[in-house]
């Protein structure tokens, strides 16, 4: 197989489950607060390779909101993950963040979904990648909050690149009771939707998340392997994972590369695909977290294909859109298999 760095790095990318807010590279970081240091940076910015649980994990995502509070902040850290994107060759990104999180200096919450959307519409622009926006609720907001932000997806969905609806944080603490009526708003309205479960809970936790969101998508979704009910389920509605693998051996949910469930679901029929979840806060990229599947799971450029096309497949765009970046993929991955392709 191609463990080539070089030709995994080349390889076109789709990355459906990113985190704006958690996503910040060092050059950005220094530019906002010149003064820190590389040291200061991996302390406060990168989370431990592994940390307690999720809980743990999340608390280190503070120190790229606290940076993302005005509108030269936001546009700055926009645009270094475009940076970010396209050295890692992604094609196409559905970007995440909470907007409600970043009203701390004045900005309201409608002006942060319009900074985030026009710079990344500028980024786009400029770098050819394709790209589209999720909000998200978070798990601890109360009704009202998550409603809000339903609210902000309904009002931008229309003319902005945003996408979707999200709900995120940690998902043990927090039942799904508060986000009931956001979720069925978005069903009612056809609203595009994923939603993070099956990561700090178990498969119960799954199917209340499918019982009641009725998501297209699951944001992790791997200890949905605790019940073989539910992947018969996943394969039969073709629901998508959106899998971040270092991710979850980062939260603890599995010890070692080695022992995360992706070739398992893969082998199952599950429609895959393979993200990063959070650049800065794991530590990681697309290209090598494809190195490390094929290192550890032997997985090749087939796999990397069909992954990627699982993701294309559920993305929040057009049909058109979506056999544009097709072609894409088949032009460089035909180079690999062209006769199974074909
Ligand atoms: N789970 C829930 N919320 C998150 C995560 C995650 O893995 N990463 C960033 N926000
Ligand atoms: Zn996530």
């Amino acid at each position: 197989m191609e463990t080539d760095p070089k030709i995994i790095s080349s390889l076109p990318k789709i990355e459906l489950h990113l985190h704006l807010d958690c996503s910040l590279s060092l050059e950005v970081v220094k530019q906002l607060r010149p003064h820190i240091t590389e040291k200061e940076y991996n302390q406060s910015f990168i989370a431990p390779d592994k940390c307690t649980d999720l809980a743990t994990f999340l608390r280190c995502a503070s120190s790229g909101i606290e940076l993302m509070q005005t509108e030269e902040e936001l546009r700055a850290v926009v645009k270094d993950l475009f940076v970010q994107l396209k050295r890692d060759n992604v094609i196409y990104a559905e970007i995440r963040f909470a907007p409600l999180q970043h009203l701390g200096k004045g900005l309201s919450s409608e002006e942060a979904v319009e900074i985030v959307a026009e710079s990344a519409n500028d980024s786009i622009n400029s770098t050819g990648i394709k790209a589209g926006i999720i909000l998200c609720t978070l798990r601890h907001y109360n009704e009202g909050q998550s409603f809000q932000t339903i609210k902000l997806v309904e009002r931008y969905i229309k003319n902005t690149i945003v996408v979707g609806f999200d709900i995120a944080a940690n998902e043990a603490g927090y039942p799904i009771e508060a986000h009931k009526k956001a979720f069925e708003y978005a069903i009612k309205k056809d609203i595009p939707r994923t939603a993070h479960a099956g990561e700090a809970k178990g498969a119960e936790s799954v199917w209340d998340t499918l019982r009641y969101f009725k998501p297209q998508r699951i944001g992790h979704g791997v200890r949905s392997i605790e019940d073989e009910e539910l992947i018969d389920f996943l394969v039969n509605n073709e629901i998508h994972l959106e899998i971040c693998p270092t991710c979850n051996i980062q939260t603890d949910i599995y010890k070692e590369y080695s022992d995360h469930p992706i070739d398992f679901l893969y082998n199952s029929g599950v429609s895959v695909g393979v993200n990063t979840d959070a650049r800065s806060l794991v530590n990681v990229t697309l290209t090598e977290e494809y190195i490390k599947l094929a290192n550890v799971f032997g997985w090749e450029t087939e796999h990397f294909y069909k992954c990627s096309i699982n993701s294309l497949s559920h993305a929040f765009i057009t049909n058109d859109a979506k056999e544009e970046l097709k072609q894409v993929l088949l032009s460089r991955y035909s180079t690999y298999f062209v006769k199974k392709i074909a």
